[in-house]
């Protein structure tokens, strides 16, 4: 069974066959065709923490396709009323999908662990894939081959960081985070990228001008995450150096853009004026969650059968390489 719990789930060719069909079913909607695809199919959508982009564009995305989707909160006791194996079992014989956005990593690892539902992964502490193939939907809809482009992510080396970092790699970005140095992303991720990815082209710097020099695009996230509240104030201490504003994005290209996961802190980690700035491709990006995600689930029902290559030939979409 396929699942998404990072981008390591996923060869290169699939992942550029994700992005096609992200690609080609936006396409289609900006023609008013939503064919039905994934029709009396259903999700779920299991979240330990707070969501606008990840969980409504799910929900759209399945409806769009024919499915539905349902949201389940703290009311259906996961974790708390019964084991996550009595949980999973029972829930993978009446949905189809799971999302699941979780406090801690291993909770959806133990969620895909039984194979008995594909389990995609709407964010852990450790990574967002799903951010980040909407990241490289965004920047190759900007740019064109993103061979070579440079993304530099200013802030924490966080779940939204690491999850570039990784996408970077796989389609041949160089990759720099600019922050301080204790805030570095993992090493194991980063030995992980590097292992899978040899030609992977990651720079972690404290130097703005080292860290901006060639940037195409420009991305921030908070510099604390949900869960770290805690650690707010050393981090406002930590981070205050590297706000992105009009003076940071000097130092990257000329026609540089910026990007941000959302939601943002303005005035923190960016400024308005960047934000607000012509440069900016945050809603473009955060439309793109759901037009990535409708061409990730149109795979996994392809990658488990339910759904044909020749049903989505038959309303015009090209077959990407693997695909028969
Ligand atoms: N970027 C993102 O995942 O947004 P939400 O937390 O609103 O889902
Ligand atoms: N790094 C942020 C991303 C939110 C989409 C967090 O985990 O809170």
């Amino acid at each position: 069974m396929r699942h998404l719990l990072s981008l390591f789930d996923v060869s290169q060719q699939e992942l550029q066959t994700i992005l096609s069909l992200s690609e080609q079913t936006k396409g289609l909607l900006a023609r008013g065709v939503r064919p039905d695809w994934l029709a009396r199919m259903v999700l779920a959508m299991l979240f330990e923490k707070q969501s606008l982009r990840t969980r409504v564009s799910f929900e759209s995305g399945m409806n769009q396709l024919g499915g539905s989707a349902m949201f389940l909160g703290q009311e259906v006791g996961w974790q708390k009323r019964e084991a996550t194996s009595d949980f999973v079992r029972v829930i993978s014989q009446y949905v189809d999908f799971l999302v699941c956005r979780a406090k801690s990593h291993g909770s959806v690892e133990e969620l895909a662990s039984y194979d008995c539902v594909p389990v995609i992964n709407g964010l852990t502490d450790r990574c967002h894939p799903c951010q980040a193939l909407a990241d490289l939907l965004t920047m190759r809809a900007s740019v064109g081959s993103l061979s070579g482009v440079q993304v530099t992510f200013v802030g924490d080396g966080n779940n939204v960081a690491v999850s570039l970092a990784l996408a970077s790699a796989m389609v041949g970005m160089r990759f720099r985070l600019l922050g301080p140095a204790s805030y570095r992303m993992p090493e194991d991720q980063v030995e992980k990228i590097i292992e899978n990815y040899p030609n992977a082209d990651i720079v972690q710097t404290d130097d703005a001008a080292e860290g901006m020099r060639g940037a195409q695009f420009v991305y921030s996230d908070v510099w604390t995450s949900m869960g770290q509240e805690d650690e707010e104030a050393e981090r406002l201490a930590a981070f205050a150096d590297y706000q992105v504003n009009e003076s940071l994005m000097s130092k990257a290209d000329a026609n540089a853009k910026f990007l941000h996961c959302l939601p943002a802190k303005r005035g923190e980690e960016v400024s308005e004026e960047v934000i607000d700035s012509p440069s900016s491709l945050i809603v473009e990006q955060a439309g793109n969650r759901m037009h990535a995600q409708k061409g990730l689930l149109i795979w996994l029902a392809l990658q488990h059968e339910q759904l044909t290559a020749s049903r989505l030939a038959a309303d015009g979409i090209e077959l990407p390489l693997g695909i028969s």
